[in-house]
């Protein structure tokens, strides 16, 4: 007893971060056509009564922290309120050599593009066609596996996720929730801005490169609080890997004893199995657990993405499903 009380459960890295974005063809051009990422499943929401597309953008297999999900939620005509207490920004990491690559293929592309630096990191800012907040953030020693068949060539595509951004009006209460029940470590300070990483021992004599394990937290007590429901324009929540199920149930006993009680129950994603909590800032954050195969539970490794998957709750209205959701092309 007293020996599982010392093991805390830890976070590994992201595992996914989830937007509700705008069209569903819009959304799926701009993912796959202009940040050349893979389309690696097609699919709807699970939760509600009402369909809604969710799709999912990665490398070849859709491995942990190279996802990037939404809903596109134009059809449903629900718009969300931007603000504090939401993930304001992700960053999506490229190789520091790519970024002129990236500045050039973007503005060409028609987006405007501003570059920012933070924690001594390069980065390109703009915005999804949606109005959400993108980065592509340049380092060097990222060895993660690129999508190999897009239309920008490996050596200078996207990598996976770098980090997110928070929006807070103020940074204590998230600290708390970070380094207690988040297994996150506070590494540094800039102006508005503090980090915090995961899977990283103090004083750890050679820290393993940080990117794809990031959360940045963000100064901003001028602004009103964001939606928390599904309405285009924010991002809904961001998921992060935890080693197996074992490791989930210890993360939600851990979130409740400490009294972060809104806290769900285990919910079977087809792909992952998932457990939320609504965090003291007011964003949502997933530890989740991969299925054996993960993404290719119901397609073969080459044929990712090349078909629309119902989800098993709208199985028995599947018609009535394909015949309500917009056309996407692909
Ligand atoms: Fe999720």
């Amino acid at each position: 007893m007293l020996a599982a009380m010392a093991n805390r459960p830890q976070i590994r890295r992201h595992h996914h971060i989830t937007l509700c974005s705008g069209g569903a063809q819009e959304d799926y051009d701009f993912h796959t056509k202009v940040l050349s990422l893979k389309s690696v499943k097609k699919t709807a929401l699970y939760d509600g009564d009402v369909p809604i597309y969710h799709l999912y953008y990665g490398n070849d297999l859709g491995e942990e922290s190279t996802l990037v999900t939404t809903f596109p939620m134009r059809q449903s005509g629900r718009k969300a309120r931007r603000g504090t207490g939401q993930v304001r920004i992700l960053s999506l990491s490229v190789p520091e050599s790519a970024l002129a690559f990236w500045r050039k293929r973007l503005t060409t592309h028609g987006f405007a593009v501003r570059e920012a630096s933070r924690f001594g990191e390069r980065a390109l800012q703009f915005q999804h066609p949606c109005g959400l907040d993108y980065e592509l953030v340049g380092i060097a020693d990222d060895a993660r596996k690129p999508y190999s068949n897009g239309e920008v060539p490996a050596e200078l595509a996207i990598r996976g996720t770098h980090g997110i951004v928070v929006s807070v009006r103020e940074h204590e209460s998230s600290n708390e929730f970070m380094t207690e029940a988040w297994s996150g470590r506070r590494v540094a300070e800039d102006g508005r801005f503090v980090r915090y990483v995961f899977g990283e021992e103090a004083g750890a004599a050679k820290p393993a490169p940080r990117t794809g394990k990031i959360v940045d937290f963000m100064l901003e007590p001028e602004l009103p609080q964001a939606s928390w429901t599904y309405g285009e324009g924010i991002v809904h929540h961001c998921a992060f890997q935890v080693d197996d199920l074992e490791a989930q149930d210890a993360m939600k006993f851990r979130l409740e004893g400490l009294g972060f009680t809104d806290t769900s129950e285990r919910k079977d994603r087809g792909y992952f199995d998932s457990i939320y909590v609504r965090t003291p800032a007011g964003a949502l954050f997933e530890a989740t657990v991969s299925k054996p195969g993960g993404m290719t539970v119901d397609e073969l490794p080459d044929q990712l993405g090349g078909a629309f998957q119902i989800p098993p709750p709208f199985r028995h209205r599947s018609q009535e499903l394909m015949g309500y959701l917009e056309p996407l092309r692909y």
